[in-house]
């Protein structure tokens, strides 16, 4: 495993989230204005080739699983050459490929992108009502998003090795009421819904009063089937898993707010723009799209300045840090900035 991709706590970052664009075709309340956000430059954005290029970097230096994320990754015009190329590492190490995404787009898409190697989709779902959800969305699309799990779910009957996620952000209020439904849905299908604790980003309005901690979810699941079940995490996990006694399907809570993971977190971040980030809370940034933009220019590939400085800013993350509180410094900072505080 490379020296650089191994941090002070002998933490392997093995896993890479690279997102491909700020685009999305939806505009979730808690995400985007109606506007939606300002865009890049398209020379700034990272090209096809350039996605690769790095892939494979990080792939020859030990990341096992890289996950394409968004905006909405299914909507850049060339997502399947990508995922294609990108598949094609698996013969260099590359154990999983996989989607964050709010599956409008995949009913047409899946059956190509399993083809091309992907392992996993993380999707983003709301609410089971499909009023509801154009208010969430401010578009329309439900009946896509459902169609979606049906297909994935279809595609792992026959035994296509593909994971499915449903990613439910909950806000006091608002879809809190969907908590049971969701858990309902894990009876028959073989799915986990996660459900995550909605953190602040800047201009989301976001208030304490509106996040609901997992404890809280927890005790609101407990009610109806105290018969719930802890599930063994894998060692890497953002999220606690539990399951219903008899239920095929799981439920995972990702408590970014009121219980932090950064001790286990193994995840590295490219921006759409080509920074490499390593904490999502982080406001410590290295442009990987100049240096090889200019390694590129030179002929020559990323060189060992690029990895010193790569080097530097795990170093920067860690400093002075025990393990129990990585991260957690610039997670504070940030919160703190967004609140106003
Ligand atoms: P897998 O574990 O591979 O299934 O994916 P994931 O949960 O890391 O990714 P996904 O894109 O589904 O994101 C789910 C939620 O986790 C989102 O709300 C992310 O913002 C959040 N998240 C992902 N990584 C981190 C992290 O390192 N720290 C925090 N606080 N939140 C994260
Ligand atoms: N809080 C929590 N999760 C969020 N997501 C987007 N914005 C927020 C927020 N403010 C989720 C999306 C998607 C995942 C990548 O992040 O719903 O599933
Ligand atoms: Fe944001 Fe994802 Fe919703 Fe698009 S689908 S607006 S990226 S949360």
């Amino acid at each position: 495993f490379s020296e650089f991709l191994t941090d002070t706590f002998d933490r392997q970052h093995d896993y890479l989230r690279i997102s491909i664009t700020e685009r999305c075709n939806l505009r979730c309340l808690y995400c985007m204005p109606a506007e939606g956000v300002p865009l890049s430059p398209k020379q700034h954005l990272l090209t096809h080739h350039e996605v690769l290029y790095l892939s494979s970097l990080f792939v020859s230096q030990g990341v096992t699983k890289i996950r394409l994320t968004g905006g909405e990754p299914t909507i850049h015009p060339q997502i399947m050459p990508m995922l294609r190329d990108i598949g094609a590492l698996r013969s260099k190490g590359l154990k999983e490929l996989a989607l964050t995404t709010n599956g409008l787009t995949l009913p047409r898409k899946i059956d190509d992108m399993v083809k091309a190697g992907v392992t996993g989709i993380n999707l983003s779902l709301d609410t089971l009502d499909p009023f509801q959800f154009e208010i969430m969305t401010r578009r329309k699309g439900f009946d896509q998003v459902m169609k979606s799990i049906d297909k994935i779910l279809e595609l792992r009957r026959l035994s296509v090795p593909i994971k499915l996620k449903v990613n439910v952000v909950v806000i006091r209020g608002l879809n809190d009421h969907q908590i049971l439904p969701f858990i309902d849905m894990t009876k028959e299908k073989d799915l986990e819904i996660r459900f995550i604790e909605y953190m602040p980003f800047d201009g989301n309005k976001w208030s304490n009063k509106k996040m609901l901690g997992y404890q809280e979810m927890l005790a609101i699941i407990r009610e109806r089937y105290p018969s719930l079940v802890k599930v063994q995490d894998h060692p890497n996990d953002t999220s606690k898993t539990f399951q219903v006694p008899g239920f095929v399907g799981r439920i995972g809570f990702i408590t970014s707010m009121t219980d932090h993971f950064c001790g286990t977190c193994n995840r590295l971040r490219i921006t759409s723009d080509g920074n490499l980030k390593v904490c999502l809370f982080g406001n410590t940034e290295v442009s990987l799209r100049d240096m090889m933009r200019e390694s590129f220019n030179k002929g020559q590939p990323i060189d060992e300045a690029a990895w010193d400085a790569l080097r530097q800013i795990e170093m920067d993350r860690h400093e002075g840090r025990t393990s129990g509180d990585l991260g957690m410094k610039e997670k504070e900072l940030e919160l703190l900035n967004i609140i106003g505080l």
